[in-house]
């Protein structure tokens, strides 16, 4: 099995090109089932999860092909409305795909997407928004039966502002007669890119970025070609590494915009940032401070996506950091990890209190999540010694290659095969 080892210590310096985003790309894939014509993602991201969204758009006989960087997706051929349980296992954001379904055939069967690592996933809202919308669903052992033979644009307010529900009911709504309008909507930039894409294809929607989404239905939807939007989060980790680390990287590509929260909490903790058009600048020179408490909250609040990344990045700082992980459930299984490590890091339900140390150490760790993975690879660069990070699947569902980006920074961190390979003449450059 692959194995990260990072041989920590050093400071970051040198720039890297920030990866398309995955959470914009993989709802971008199901709404290529709405456009008919060729769809071109240029910069789409190579992961473990668009590859598992391409075998499921290759099992409804669509066709996706890879030139490069750039993935060709044409849905004309689609022959199927269901998605196999294997396939609905494979990722949890599945779900994605049942609106753009419904949407175009009417119907829709898929199994409940699982839970994840971090807790239940449920799909509450994003079925009874499309109740909302005329679709009938029942639940027969544990398969999703969706019918709608005509889909019905109205108002649907959403009890809590889901990424996914949003995306969901935004494609489904494409597909309704009349005008829909989401209330309580999420307001990720990844929701906004998803309109912007949705638009190249000739729809009508607007307000993404704010609570309130208008899709005017009834619109036939065209190929395009389309610019993938930057990963926040992967700059947020690599932001997050070189704070930890010392050192001074630029993020080409990178928005600051879409990670403010994080660059802000970043500032506080001593870190110089600077951002323009062409990306983002970090240098940090002294040992980070600890910040005020850390709430993690829908868009625009701060991300808990970057959670384990910051808190990682904060492990040797002077202080105490208080986190309050507000959006999932088990989201600190990545702590023990790090306490491994040397962190000192009490957690109790919801909130975790990171106190400072002076020293790291590196250990043998494994990734329980996706971010919680990159987590460990921000800690380990701080670490004094050698980190071997196991079970790196987990962060190649979101980083296209996280040691060829963090070579790049200056890490010295290399994709080694199995323990008795990682001997350092035998490491992978
Ligand atoms: C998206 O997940 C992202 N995934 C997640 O990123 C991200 O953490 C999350 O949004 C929050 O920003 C993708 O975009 C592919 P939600 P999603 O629906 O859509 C509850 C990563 O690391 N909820 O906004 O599943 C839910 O349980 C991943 O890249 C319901 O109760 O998130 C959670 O507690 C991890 N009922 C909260 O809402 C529902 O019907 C937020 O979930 C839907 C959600």
């Amino acid at each position: 099995m692959s194995q990260l080892l990072v041989r920590g210590g050093g400071c970051l310096r040198g720039s890297v090109t920030v990866q398309g985003a995955k959470n914009s790309v993989l709802p971008i894939l199901a709404a290529t089932l709405l456009a008919r014509g060729q769809v071109v993602l240029e910069g789409c991201p190579h992961l473990r999860d668009v590859d598992a969204s391409i075998r499921i758009l290759r099992y409804l006989g669509c066709e996706a092909q890879w030139e490069g960087s750039t993935l060709i997706v044409d849905t004309a051929a689609l022959k199927r409305c269901e998605i196999s349980d294997i396939l609905m296992r494979e990722m949890r954001s599945s779900a994605i795909f049942l609106g753009a379904i419904l949407a175009r055939c009417g119907r829709a069967d898929l199994s409940y997407p699982g839970g994840c690592e971090l807790g239940p996933r449920p799909i509450d809202l994003h079925l009874s928004g499309l109740r909302d919308l005329g679709a009938e669903i029942t639940d027969e052992g544990g398969v999703l039966h969706c019918r709608a033979a005509e889909l019905r644009g109205r108002e649907i307010l959403l009890s809590l502002p889901s990424v996914g529900a949003t995306e969901n009911l935004m494609l489904a709504a494409c597909g309704a007669s009349e005008t829909t309008v989401i209330s309580n909507a999420a307001r990720e930039p990844e929701i906004v890119d998803l309109q912007n894409f949705l638009n190249a294809c000739g729809a009508k929607v607007s307000g993404a970025g704010s609570s309130a989404i208008t899709v005017e239905g009834g619109q036939s939807l065209h190929g395009c070609v389309y610019g993938c939007m930057p990963d926040r989060i992967v700059a947020a980790t690599y932001l997050c590494a070189a704070a930890s680390a010392g050192g001074e990287i630029f993020l080409r590509g990178a928005e600051e915009r879409h990670l403010a929260p994080v660059t802000a909490v970043l500032r506080e903790a001593g870190c110089t940032i600077v951002s323009d058009s062409s990306g983002i600048l970090c240098a940090s020179r002294k040992r980070l401070r600890a910040v005020r408490t850390v709430r993690t909250a829908p868009y625009p609040g701060f991300p808990t996506d970057a959670q384990a990344i910051l808190m990682a990045a904060l492990l040797r700082s002077r202080g105490a950091t208080v986190f309050e992980e507000n959006i999932f459930e088990n989201r600190y299984r990545h702590v023990d990890e790090l306490v491994r490590m040397g962190a000192e890091i009490q957690v109790s339900g919801r909130v975790a209190v990171v106190t400072g140390v002076e020293t790291l150490h590196g250990a043998p760790v494994r990734c329980t999540d996706l971010r919680g993975g990159a987590a460990l690879c921000v800690a380990a660069l701080a670490a004094e010694g050698d980190t071997h990070i196991s079970e790196i699947g987990h962060i190649d569902r979101g980083y296209q290659d996280i040691a060829r980006d963090l070579q790049a920074l200056g890490a010295d961190i290399a994709r080694v095969e199995s323990p008795e390979n990682s001997n350092p003449d035998r490491r992978q450059r």
